[in-house]
């Protein structure tokens, strides 16, 4: 029987793993610099999480969870995004209790059930970061210039930080309501789902991406003009902070976010080349509410997540020529005392902390060289019958073609002293 991958879904192999992993030990570290620490949160949870967080009306909940019953009957869904288990998790353990604010971040795949597409997958990885517990517009810029140098680190170029913000729960339902009554004498125009989105999530028909509606929505209310003084005061501290350490971005009036629970500032980070349609490698902004929702203490966040496969796949070939493990050490033998004696050695250099290849089927000198070559390996451990017999190896340094003679009684400090 032959079993294929599910559609949507991708194996990530040896070859273009390096990548993830070079992006994942960056994260790990910058995030690490502005106070951040991991944390690992399950893959599944209850249904009603995500519906109340994300939104009932929202895509992601009405048409993109894998939702199940598992044995007990409980309905379980596999996350669709990290931020409402982080909530959970914060929640649950009382983290608020530090009274300081708690900076947490995580990586590992998320599951939406859409339309699969370059860049656009049913399983895909995030990394994502939740700064929680303080309205300071101080933390929106911090969080937001964290990303930029993160992106830097990578040698990510022509990138764009577009922002917006989408005011509070003072301010939004008004908003809502003049748009709603602006879009109105438009309705015969707009698509059928900018139709539904009258309805229930307005907001939305500003970002449709039907090229008529779009044109509709330059002429509609924004929400630039309905924010409350709060809601300005903060959004122009927030530029005025990227600003000062001349972080550039632009401002979106028609930036809204697919999940319901943003407030305030929101943004997106957008590839001006090499992605396509779907050319947002991170998306992120306040949600200053959703603790309360949950029956937590009044806790505002701000945090964003990264497409992975997005993200990696702008890092050009030549970044990672050098990032794979190269071997140090490929042992070379010829015959079969040799090939035996090549057992003990690797499992020796391995021990000293060498990473180390050696040849186990046998063959000639030069298809031993021709692997040790495609390996990369630094040097090669030469061991023939002579060399048994003498008790003298030869390591010939794959970098600058010269070799030299060591005794197999302090072959590990001599090859320590080449290896520097
Ligand atoms: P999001 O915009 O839904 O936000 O997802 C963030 C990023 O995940 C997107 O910008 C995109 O790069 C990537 N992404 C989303 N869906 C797919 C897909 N089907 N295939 C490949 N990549 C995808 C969130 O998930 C929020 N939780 C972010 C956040 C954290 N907001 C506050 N804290």
């Amino acid at each position: 029987m032959r079993v294929k991958s599910i559609k949507g879904v991708k194996d990530i192999l040896p070859g273009e793993i390096e990548k993830w992993q070079w992006v994942e030990s960056l994260a790990h570290r910058i995030f690490a610099q502005y106070g951040f620490k991991e944390i690992r949160i399950p893959i599944f949870e209850y249904t009603k999480l995500f519906k109340r967080s994300i939104g009932e009306t929202t895509d992601i909940v009405e048409k993109e969870m894998y939702t199940f019953q598992d044995r007990s009957g409980d309905e379980i869904t596999l996350r669709p995004e990290g931020t409402a288990s982080v909530v959970r998790s914060y929640i649950e353990h009382k983290m608020y209790g530090s009274g300081s604010l708690v900076k947490l971040y995580y990586m590992g795949p998320m599951f939406r059930y859409e339309r699969p597409q370059a860049g656009r997958f049913r399983q895909f990885y995030q990394i994502g970061v939740e700064a929680m517990g303080s309205a300071n517009p101080a933390v929106d810029a911090e969080v937001m210039s964290m990303l930029i140098e993160f992106f830097t680190a990578i040698g990510l170029q022509d990138l764009e930080l577009q922002i917006n913000s989408l005011g509070c729960s003072d301010c939004r339902p008004n908003y809502r309501e003049v748009l709603k009554g602006s879009i109105k004498n438009h309705l015969a125009e707009l698509c059928a789902n900018c139709n539904q989105r009258y309805q229930r999530n307005p907001l939305r028909v500003l970002d449709c991406k039907v090229e008529r509606d779009r044109e509709i929505a330059r002429n509609l209310p924004r929400i630039k003009d309905h924010l409350c003084q709060t809601c300005r005061d903060d959004f122009s501290t927030v530029q005025a902070l990227l600003d000062s350490i001349g972080t550039p971005y632009s401002l979106n009036d028609y930036l809204v976010r697919g999940l319901d629970y943003y407030t305030r500032t929101s943004f997106e980070v957008v590839a001006r080349q090499g992605l396509g349609s779907q050319n947002a490698i991170c998306g992120g902004g306040r949600y200053d509410s959703l603790v309360e929702d949950f029956e937590g203490p009044p806790t505002p966040c701000f945090g964003f997540a990264i497409g992975l496969e997005r993200l990696v796949s702008l890092i050009p070939e030549d970044k990672i020529k050098n990032l794979g493990t190269r071997p140090d050490i490929y042992v070379l033998s010829l015959g079969e005392e040799a090939r035996q004696e090549s057992f003990k050695l690797a499992h020796i250099l391995r021990k000293n902390g060498w990473v180390v290849e050696r040849e186990l089927a046998g063959g000639t000198m030069k298809s031993q060289m021709r692997k040790a070559n495609k390996l990369a390996s630094r040097f090669v451990l030469i061991l023939g019958e002579n060399e048994i017999k003498s008790g003298r190896y030869i390591l010939k340094n794959m970098d600058g073609g010269e070799q030299v003679e060591i005794p197999r009684d302090s072959l590990v400090a001599e090859i320590r002293a080449h290896l520097q």
